[in-house]
């Protein structure tokens, strides 16, 4: 079996962690049960490139009990845990391409050894499978039934790629379904972010001043956490909506400019490229805390930052320092990767329960469907999205009330007024 991974002695350590995530994980658990008695993904090979990280071991472990032959490289550079990658291969006998801290060119050496699997599906975070198959390897396309994304970055990519005709093969989104990015991309992000931004940093977020650019559903959880954190929240926008809604919510809102001369904290979340940039760089306070957690790490734009420095020294692990020829600091955190990632361990596990349990039953949906779709960019079908609300509430032990037939026949008639 081939794999490459940083050291197999981790995988003990990796084992423990990845019992502790399942623990929190009772949706996939489930889901993970029932495919090892049914076996849905019976010899149908997947080539998976998403974070290393404990919760996505379980998603391994659950697409395996299916049947699934499956090989996993990366989706950053930066987010994988090694004892992870370790059990994976030394404990489940899954191939895994990543090591933490990996260059370019290895990332994408792992890339491809992933896909030497032939995939029947694809599961990509930031779709660079997606990308590698169709700009690189595009004989894989005769096998590939279709393919499954979890971010909103990817999901972008590939709504454009269909919107230009040049997508091959069908993708479910399973960014968009409600149990993924209104839990995931809120709660998780929201707290993940402010713990790697806490654990790069230990500096106090209450009374400080965080900015945060982007009020999508990450912008919004991370403008929460670090609110409830004690920070003076302020948010910046480009879209005209998000910004209402941000004020209404109880932020100051303005431009990155004004943004940048107040800011001790600064996180993008954007999805967009340099957001923070050589005219918001100048205008910092001496030592402003830079970092992003949006998928790509271009939202920071560092080669203007690295130009404009005279120095630039590692302070502390995950935090460098810029010394501007202004005189003044700004530490970027996780080289302007995700920080929750570098510098923490993503999403807490009851979140990513949900995201992986719509990854697990969307590989299931496209392997029984696949014939049916055509190559468009699909949503989680919705009893799928629902099933999962139903089974988390259920493993949280909520029980929720029931439409009376009366009050069901009322939600559906139009003739009983006033
Ligand atoms: N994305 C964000 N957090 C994650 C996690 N813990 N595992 C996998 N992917 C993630």
């Amino acid at each position: 079996m081939g794999y490459d991974v940083k050291d197999l002695s981790l995988a003990e350590m990796g084992g423990n962690r990845v019992e502790w995530a399942a623990q929190g994980m009772p949706v996939l658990n489930a889901i993970k049960d029932r495919f090892s008695s049914e076996k849905p993904l019976q010899d149908v090979r997947i080539a998976a490139c998403l974070h290393v990280t404990t919760e996505t071991a379980v998603l391994m472990q659950a697409l395996k009990a299916g049947g699934a032959i499956v090989h996993l490289c990366a989706s950053n550079p930066l987010s994988t845990q090694d004892d992870v990658a370790a059990f994976l291969v030394a404990r489940e006998e899954i191939p895994v391409f990543s090591i933490k801290g990996e260059d370019r060119d290895t990332y994408y050496r792992h890339i491809y050894q992933a896909l030497e699997v032939k995939p029947h599906i694809t599961m990509d975070d930031g779709a660079d499978l997606v990308s590698t198959i169709h700009a690189e390897q595009r004989e894989l396309l005769e096998d590939i039934i279709a393919g499954t994304e979890e971010t909103t970055t990817g999901v972008i990519r590939l709504k454009s790629m269909a919107t230009q005709g040049v997508l091959a093969y069908p993708i479910i989104a399973v960014n968009d379904a409600n149990t993924k990015h209104l839990f995931d991309n809120r709660y998780g992000t929201g707290q993940s972010t402010v713990d790697g931004i806490i654990r790069a940093t230990n500096r106090l977020l209450a009374g400080s001043t965080f900015v945060v650019a982007g009020y999508g559903w990450c912008g919004r959880g991370v403008a929460m956490r670090a609110n409830g954190m004690g920070a003076k929240v302020i948010v910046t926008e480009v879209d005209p909506l998000r910004a209402l809604e941000a004020v209404m919510d109880g932020y100051q809102v303005m431009t990155m400019q004004k943004a940048a001369t107040r800011g001790d904290f600064f996180c993008t979340v954007t999805g967009d490229i340099k957001v923070l940039r050589r005219e918001h760089f100048t205008a910092m306070k001496d030592g402003a805390v830079i970092c992003n957690s949006g998928h790509f790490n271009v939202e920071i734009d560092l080669e203007a930052l690295e130009e404009m420095s005279e120095e630039k020294r590692q302070i502390r692990e995950s935090v460098e320092e810029y010394r501007l020829s202004n005189g003044k600091r700004v530490n970027v955190l996780g080289e302007g990767r995700l920080v929750n990632l570098a510098a923490a361990e993503g999403h807490p596990p009851s979140v990513m329960d949900m995201s992986f349990a719509n990854q697990a039953l969307a590989a299931s949906y496209v392997t029984e469907n696949g014939a049916t779709l055509e190559k468009k960019v699909y949503g989680v079908p919705e009893e799928i999205d629902r099933e999962i609300g139903r089974l988390k509430l259920a493993a949280m032990e909520v029980e929720i009330d029931q439409l009376l037939p009366e009050q069901e026949k009322y939600l559906t008639s139009w003739d009983m007024g006033t």
